[in-house]
């Protein structure tokens, strides 16, 4: 992904690509978005009457610098719940900048959206949370210290993260989890920049801290979403045991193939998951 835009420039991107998600998916954007992380990205399959536009038309939105990778936003339903699917996000530790999902974010607000998912790949930290674990975020650890929001004006910028993971989406998700008869853990998670892996000793630290996964993801986009008065749900799909919990080596290979090896069912729960939305009275109107 290329460097984000800020100020006058981002603002400006973010006019049009309301503009251009209005005149493309319709006037009243969804209730709910959803992130797709590594591993979850099969959950596209489970929208209907699907629209898909790319990255490449919404100047907010992250533009993917390499070509053929997939950078598009796709709306449709997911049984009774109308939804967008992001497919592709920036992480911190292309740019160095902590901001990259500001302005697709800020657009989805401004669009009609209430809830955004997110979903991603973690490490676990701990020993009941094998790989191919599916963990709901109750909560996180900032590890660096970064805000998406620094430098930013205005006294909203000092914004409460004291329930940032919405608690009526966490029942929910226990709720789906029960119904489907799967298990679903719940923990912290801690966000590590990367792009490195993190060492054993970093690692036990931040299980000391209560930490339960770790990546190098979400924690900004929580922040941007709660900022921009969005309601949070956060999906972990656990792919490794953290640095020193396993003898197993750290590669990004091993990420993607335990994803790969998980995917369907991550997918299979995020679609119930996200059919089960449209029964919340909190999302009308
Ligand atoms: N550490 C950081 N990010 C990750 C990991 C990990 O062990 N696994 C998947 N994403």
């Amino acid at each position: 992904m290329s460097m984000p835009l800020h100020g006058a420039e981002l603002d400006a991107a973010i006019t049009t690509s309301i503009a251009t998600l209005k005149a493309t998916f319709g006037e009243q954007g969804p209730e709910v978005a959803v992130v797709l992380g590594s591993g979850w990205a099969g959950a596209v399959d489970q929208l209907q009457d699907a629209k898909h536009l790319p990255y490449a038309q919404l100047p907010a939105f992250p533009q993917p610098k390499v070509e053929g990778h997939v950078a598009e936003i796709a709306v449709g339903r997911v049984g009774q719940q109308r939804v967008a699917m992001l497919r592709g996000r920036a992480h911190t530790y292309e740019s160095g900048d902590c901001t990259g999902m500001a302005g697709a974010i800020r657009s989805l607000k401004a669009w009609g959206v209430k809830v955004l998912v997110l979903t991603n790949a973690s490490g676990s930290l701990r020993s009941h949370q094998p790989p191919g674990s599916l963990m709901l975020i109750s909560d996180h650890i900032n590890a660096p210290q970064r805000s998406p929001l620094t430098g930013l004006p205005g006294s909203d910028r000092f914004c409460d993260m004291s329930v940032a993971y919405d608690a009526e989406l966490r029942q929910q998700g226990f709720k789906v989890a029960r119904d489907l008869n799967m298990v679903l853990t719940e923990g912290v998670y801690v966000w590590a920049v990367g792009p490195h892996f993190e060492t054993p000793a970093e690692i036990r630290m931040f299980a000391a801290w209560g930490a339960d996964a770790v990546g190098m993801s979400t924690v900004p986009e929580t922040i941007l979403a709660r900022h921009a008065g969005l309601r949070v749900a956060g999906l972990a799909l656990i792919t490794n045991m953290a640095a020193g919990m396993s003898d197993e080596a750290l590669t990004h290979a091993l990420t993607l193939q335990q994803a790969k090896a998980s995917g369907e069912r991550a997918a299979a729960f995020l679609g119930q998951y996200l059919a089960s939305l449209a029964t919340l009275a909190s999302l009308k109107g």
